[in-house]
């Protein structure tokens, strides 16, 4: 079995206040399944207010899916006994957006990166020390001994979410989930921290879960991605195939809004995405992202397309396709419509 976590059906329902008295049902995450391998990288992109921060928070046990459950090494994370709970805690970790809230302020680097040691009861003191050595090091922070003797106020943006890295790290965890990990990080530390992060999933053979709204970025991260769209995934597969051929109007979108030069013209301009998406709290009827949907045919705000496989591995929720399962190796269009691959 190589199936690290997998999250099945999942759905989180926030009751979001609406004025004093009514209140209003956000669907945060709607039935959303994935699978992650022991090593592999997954990239979840999408829009703010998409879901990842949910699912991300999901995945970790953090917040309780009011559907459906996610199975890590083969338990369900909602059923676990306390142990097995402390040991899912140790062998998944988390790092967050934010480097500046998500460390202590009183506490020394080298403080921050033993905690989980201590919390888990993990070495003696200087086995915890050399750890602590060791996790710095990694992340290039060092001499690792002055480092570990600052705070994290004596640190920029980039070097704090390296303390955050590390803290990840010591405990040797099997999976990471990365929340937008380097939004908050100067531009000029970005890829270097991206970087960082590859080798260490590569050399030490952590799974990843790097959550984006960034796709650019996730194309250089991981092999597989899952694009979000309100709650919902559309389109998933080997990040490879999805870049050069998105079948999902709204991938092929988000690819058009990447800035940065591109000399093989894989982001092609065309289509691109306008306006915000809809409010969670009310969803389109159809599917939910005809409203700006370049390709949208009669019938789109009515048919609400399920995720099928639509080429060996690349799963689509659109009506453009037809699927996999239907006979065609590529999904031909559906008649009358313009294809995305044209
Ligand atoms: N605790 C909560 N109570 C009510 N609504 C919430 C809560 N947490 C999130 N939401 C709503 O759920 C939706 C998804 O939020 P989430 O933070 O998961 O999105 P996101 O994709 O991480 O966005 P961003 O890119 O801005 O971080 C949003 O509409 C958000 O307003
Ligand atoms: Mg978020």
């Amino acid at each position: 079995m190589n199936t690290l976590l997998s999250v099945q059906n999942a759905s989180v329902v926030f009751h979001a206040r609406k004025g004093l008295l009514a209140s209003v049902d956000v669907r945060a995450l709607d039935g959303v399944s994935l699978v992650l391998d022991k090593g592999e990288s997954l990239s979840i992109v999408g829009e703010s207010g998409s879901g990842k921060t949910t699912l991300a928070r999901v995945v970790l046990g953090l917040q309780k899916p009011t559907q459906g459950q996610v199975t890590f090494a083969g338990e369900d994370i909602g059923r676990a006994s306390q142990k097995s709970l402390k040991d899912f805690r140790r062998r998944a970790q988390g790092i967050f957006q934010d480097p500046f809230s998500s460390l202590d302020p009183y506490m020394t680097v080298g403080q921050i990166v033993e905690e989980p040691l201590v919390i888990h009861r993990i070495g003696t003191a200087a086995e915890r020390q050399d750890r602590v050595a060791k996790a710095l090091e990694e992340v290039r922070l060092t001499p690792t001994g002055e480092i570990a003797a600052k705070f994290t106020h004596q640190l920029s943006g980039g070097q704090r979410q390296r303390v955050a890295i590390a803290r990840a790290l010591v405990l040797a965890p099997e999976m990471i989930v990365a929340d937008e990990p380097v939004s908050m990080v100067d531009a000029s530390s970005r890829a270097e921290i991206l970087y960082l992060m590859r080798e260490l999933q590569e050399r030490h053979g952590t799974a990843f879960l790097y959550i984006t709204h960034d796709i650019a970025t996730a194309y250089h991260f991981s092999q597989r991605v899952a694009v979000m769209y309100l709650g919902r995934i559309v389109e998933t597969g080997p990040t490879r195939w999805v870049v050069a051929n998105p079948l999902h109007p709204y991938t092929k979108a988000l690819l058009q809004a990447v800035p940065e030069p591109d000399p093989q013209n894989r982001f092609r301009k065309r289509g691109a995405l306008s306006g915000d998406p809809p409010s969670p709290a009310n969803p389109p009827p159809g599917c939910r992202f005809h409203p700006r949907c370049a390709y949208a045919f009669e019938g789109c705000d009515r048919e609400d397309p399920r995720l099928r496989e639509v080429r060996a591995g690349q799963h689509v929720a659109c009506r453009l396709w037809k699927g996999f399962d239907e006979g065609a190796r590529l999904g031909a269009p559906a008649e009358g419509t313009r294809t995305l691959l044209e």
